[in-house]
Protein backbone atom coordinates (compact mmCIF):
# COMPACT_ATOMS: atom_id res chain seq x y z
CA UNK A 1 0.00 0.00 0.00
CA UNK A 2 2.94 2.10 0.67
CA UNK A 3 5.05 0.61 -2.36
CA UNK A 4 6.71 3.68 -4.19
CA UNK A 5 6.58 6.39 -2.29
CA UNK A 6 9.26 8.34 -0.46
CA UNK A 7 8.11 9.81 2.50
CA UNK A 8 9.82 13.18 3.61
CA UNK A 9 9.59 14.58 7.35
CA UNK A 10 5.98 16.06 7.56
CA UNK A 11 4.84 14.02 5.28
CA UNK A 12 0.76 13.22 5.85
CA UNK A 13 -0.76 10.03 6.11
CA UNK A 14 -4.32 9.34 6.23
CA UNK A 15 -5.38 5.93 6.82
CA UNK A 16 -9.71 4.94 6.63
CA UNK A 17 -10.29 2.14 8.65
CA UNK A 18 -7.20 1.28 10.26
CA UNK A 19 -9.17 -1.74 11.91
CA UNK A 20 -6.45 -4.44 13.58
CA UNK A 21 -3.75 -2.14 12.36
CA UNK A 22 -2.04 -4.25 9.36
CA UNK A 23 -1.74 -0.63 7.66
CA UNK A 24 -1.14 1.51 10.79
CA UNK A 25 1.76 -0.91 11.47
CA UNK A 26 4.14 -0.19 8.49
CA UNK A 27 3.20 3.35 9.20
CA UNK A 28 4.83 3.41 12.93
CA UNK A 29 8.04 1.11 11.48
CA UNK A 30 8.47 3.87 9.19
CA UNK A 31 8.69 6.29 11.85
CA UNK A 32 10.67 3.94 14.45
CA UNK A 33 13.02 3.71 11.05
CA UNK A 34 13.47 7.64 11.14
CA UNK A 35 10.71 9.08 8.63
CA UNK A 36 8.91 11.45 10.63
CA UNK A 37 5.50 11.30 8.94
CA UNK A 38 2.73 12.73 10.47
CA UNK A 39 -0.86 10.15 10.53
CA UNK A 40 -4.40 10.49 11.28
CA UNK A 41 -5.99 7.09 11.34
CA UNK A 42 -10.40 7.37 11.25
CA UNK A 43 -11.76 4.39 12.73
CA UNK A 44 -15.54 4.22 13.60
CA UNK A 45 -15.05 0.41 15.90
CA UNK A 46 -14.75 2.22 19.42
CA UNK A 47 -13.46 -1.20 20.37
CA UNK A 48 -10.99 -0.72 17.47
CA UNK A 49 -10.21 2.43 18.34
CA UNK A 50 -9.61 1.83 22.08
CA UNK A 51 -7.02 -1.27 20.61
CA UNK A 52 -5.50 0.87 18.41
CA UNK A 53 -5.28 3.79 20.56
CA UNK A 54 -2.97 1.13 23.12
CA UNK A 55 -0.95 0.04 20.76
CA UNK A 56 -0.13 2.95 18.88
CA UNK A 57 -0.20 5.93 21.94
CA UNK A 58 2.23 8.08 19.33
CA UNK A 59 -0.90 8.36 16.57
CA UNK A 60 -3.54 10.24 16.20
CA UNK A 61 -6.39 7.79 15.77
CA UNK A 62 -9.65 9.19 16.16
CA UNK A 63 -12.91 7.23 16.53
CA UNK A 64 -15.34 8.98 13.92
CA UNK A 65 -16.71 8.33 10.65
CA UNK A 66 -14.43 8.58 7.35
CA UNK A 67 -17.57 10.75 5.60
CA UNK A 68 -16.06 13.59 7.94
CA UNK A 69 -12.74 13.71 6.83
CA UNK A 70 -12.53 16.87 5.16
CA UNK A 71 -14.09 18.29 8.48
CA UNK A 72 -11.42 16.00 10.62
CA UNK A 73 -8.10 16.97 8.99
CA UNK A 74 -9.49 20.45 8.53
CA UNK A 75 -9.62 21.04 12.90
CA UNK A 76 -6.24 19.90 12.78
CA UNK A 77 -3.30 22.23 11.94
CA UNK A 78 -2.70 18.96 9.64
CA UNK A 79 -0.77 19.84 6.01
CA UNK A 80 -2.13 18.39 2.66
CA UNK A 81 -1.65 14.23 2.66
CA UNK A 82 0.90 12.77 0.95
CA UNK A 83 -1.11 9.10 1.13
CA UNK A 84 -4.25 8.40 1.58
CA UNK A 85 -4.89 4.30 2.42
CA UNK A 86 -8.03 3.14 2.94
CA UNK A 87 -9.10 -0.67 4.58
CA UNK A 88 -12.82 0.46 4.04
CA UNK A 89 -14.94 -2.15 2.16
CA UNK A 90 -15.82 1.00 -0.47
CA UNK A 91 -17.24 -2.03 -3.23
CA UNK A 92 -19.98 -2.75 -0.76
CA UNK A 93 -20.83 0.98 0.71
CA UNK A 94 -23.83 2.91 -0.86
CA UNK A 95 -22.39 5.07 -3.92
CA UNK A 96 -23.45 8.47 -2.37
CA UNK A 97 -20.92 7.62 0.69
CA UNK A 98 -18.20 6.47 -1.64
CA UNK A 99 -18.81 9.45 -3.92
CA UNK A 100 -18.27 11.97 -0.65
CA UNK A 101 -15.29 9.67 0.67
CA UNK A 102 -13.33 9.93 -2.84
CA UNK A 103 -14.37 13.78 -3.36
CA UNK A 104 -13.28 14.81 0.58
CA UNK A 105 -9.96 12.57 -0.15
CA UNK A 106 -9.25 14.18 -3.56
CA UNK A 107 -9.67 17.30 -1.84
CA UNK A 108 -7.07 16.13 1.27
CA UNK A 109 -4.41 14.76 -0.80
CA UNK A 110 -1.49 17.17 -2.28
CA UNK A 111 -1.09 17.36 -6.08
CA UNK A 112 1.63 14.55 -5.45
CA UNK A 113 -0.10 12.34 -3.02
CA UNK A 114 -1.65 9.18 -3.62
CA UNK A 115 -5.04 7.62 -2.99
CA UNK A 116 -4.88 4.01 -2.26
CA UNK A 117 -7.26 1.27 -1.54
CA UNK A 118 -7.61 -2.75 -2.17
CA UNK A 119 -10.23 -5.58 -3.30
CA UNK A 120 -9.44 -8.80 -3.17
CA UNK A 121 -8.65 -10.68 -6.40
CA UNK A 122 -11.65 -12.88 -6.25
CA UNK A 123 -14.26 -9.98 -6.08
CA UNK A 124 -12.20 -7.91 -9.26
CA UNK A 125 -15.08 -9.64 -11.88
CA UNK A 126 -17.34 -8.20 -9.85
CA UNK A 127 -19.66 -5.13 -10.84
CA UNK A 128 -19.07 -3.50 -7.15
CA UNK A 129 -15.42 -3.76 -7.82
CA UNK A 130 -15.50 -2.21 -11.63
CA UNK A 131 -17.72 0.52 -10.26
CA UNK A 132 -14.93 1.34 -7.44
CA UNK A 133 -12.23 1.35 -10.35
CA UNK A 134 -14.59 3.68 -12.50
CA UNK A 135 -15.42 6.04 -9.60
CA UNK A 136 -11.84 6.34 -8.50
CA UNK A 137 -10.34 6.74 -12.49
CA UNK A 138 -13.25 9.52 -12.46
CA UNK A 139 -12.07 11.33 -8.97
CA UNK A 140 -8.45 11.23 -10.03
CA UNK A 141 -6.23 12.35 -13.10
CA UNK A 142 -5.08 9.24 -13.13
CA UNK A 143 -5.85 5.37 -12.13
CA UNK A 144 -4.33 2.53 -12.08
CA UNK A 145 -4.51 -1.27 -10.53
CA UNK A 146 -1.60 -2.64 -9.96
CA UNK A 147 -0.45 -6.48 -9.72
CA UNK A 148 -2.10 -9.02 -7.85
CA UNK A 149 -0.58 -9.41 -4.97
CA UNK A 150 -0.55 -12.79 -4.31
CA UNK A 151 1.41 -12.79 -0.71
CA UNK A 152 -1.34 -11.65 0.59
CA UNK A 153 -4.23 -14.15 1.60
CA UNK A 154 -6.60 -13.90 -0.27
CA UNK A 155 -5.10 -12.55 -3.14
CA UNK A 156 -5.54 -9.09 -3.27
CA UNK A 157 -5.03 -6.09 -6.00
CA UNK A 158 -3.85 -2.42 -4.62
CA UNK A 159 -5.83 0.30 -6.51
CA UNK A 160 -4.27 3.90 -6.84
CA UNK A 161 -5.65 7.19 -7.73
CA UNK A 162 -3.22 10.16 -8.29
CA UNK A 163 -4.16 13.90 -8.61
CA UNK A 164 -1.79 14.16 -11.46
CA UNK A 165 -0.20 12.22 -14.10
CA UNK A 166 3.41 13.40 -12.76
CA UNK A 167 2.59 12.07 -9.49
CA UNK A 168 1.91 8.66 -10.89
CA UNK A 169 5.19 8.61 -12.37
CA UNK A 170 6.51 9.62 -9.38
CA UNK A 171 5.66 6.48 -7.28
CA UNK A 172 7.04 4.20 -10.10
CA UNK A 173 4.22 3.48 -12.48
CA UNK A 174 6.14 4.16 -15.99
CA UNK A 175 5.75 3.04 -19.01
CA UNK A 176 7.17 -0.28 -18.17
CA UNK A 177 4.80 -1.20 -15.75
CA UNK A 178 1.91 0.58 -17.93
CA UNK A 179 0.54 -3.09 -18.80
CA UNK A 180 0.09 -4.27 -15.20
CA UNK A 181 -0.89 -0.48 -14.10
CA UNK A 182 -3.74 -0.83 -16.81
CA UNK A 183 -6.85 0.84 -15.00
CA UNK A 184 -9.21 -2.00 -16.49
CA UNK A 185 -6.25 -5.09 -16.49
CA UNK A 186 -8.48 -7.83 -17.90
CA UNK A 187 -8.00 -10.91 -15.02
CA UNK A 188 -10.72 -12.75 -15.70
CA UNK A 189 -13.51 -9.61 -16.09
CA UNK A 190 -16.45 -9.91 -18.23
CA UNK A 191 -16.77 -7.26 -20.87
CA UNK A 192 -20.33 -6.52 -18.82
CA UNK A 193 -18.41 -5.28 -15.54
CA UNK A 194 -15.21 -3.70 -17.65
CA UNK A 195 -17.92 -1.36 -19.62
CA UNK A 196 -19.58 -0.08 -15.82
CA UNK A 197 -18.18 3.52 -15.62
C1 LIG B 1 -11.42 -4.46 6.42
S1 LIG B 1 -11.41 -3.72 7.99
C2 LIG B 1 -9.83 -3.10 8.33
C3 LIG B 1 -8.67 -3.35 7.44
C4 LIG B 1 -7.38 -2.95 8.09
N1 LIG B 1 -6.38 -2.66 7.08
C5 LIG B 1 -6.87 -3.99 9.08
O1 LIG B 1 -5.66 -4.25 9.08
O2 LIG B 1 -7.63 -4.54 9.85
C6 LIG B 1 -12.34 -2.23 7.70
C7 LIG B 1 -12.39 -1.29 8.88
O3 LIG B 1 -13.06 -0.11 8.47
C8 LIG B 1 -13.87 0.34 9.52
N2 LIG B 1 -14.91 1.19 8.90
C9 LIG B 1 -15.89 0.79 8.04
N3 LIG B 1 -16.62 1.85 7.64
C10 LIG B 1 -16.06 2.95 8.23
C11 LIG B 1 -16.35 4.33 8.20
N4 LIG B 1 -17.37 4.80 7.45
N5 LIG B 1 -15.59 5.17 8.91
C12 LIG B 1 -14.55 4.70 9.67
N6 LIG B 1 -14.23 3.39 9.75
C13 LIG B 1 -14.97 2.53 9.05
C14 LIG B 1 -14.39 -0.92 10.18
O4 LIG B 1 -14.79 -0.67 11.51
C15 LIG B 1 -13.18 -1.83 10.08
O5 LIG B 1 -12.36 -1.74 11.22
Amino acid sequence: MFAGIDFSAGDLVIEYGPGTGAFTAEVARLRRSGRAIRYLGIERDPAMCRFLNRRYPELDIVCGDVADVAALHAERDLPAARAIVSGLPLILMDEGTVERILASSRRCLRPDGVFRTFTYLHCFPTRGAARLRARIAGHFESAAVGRPVLRNVPPALVLSGWPTEAARRAHGYVEADAAAADPMPDYGVTSASRNVR
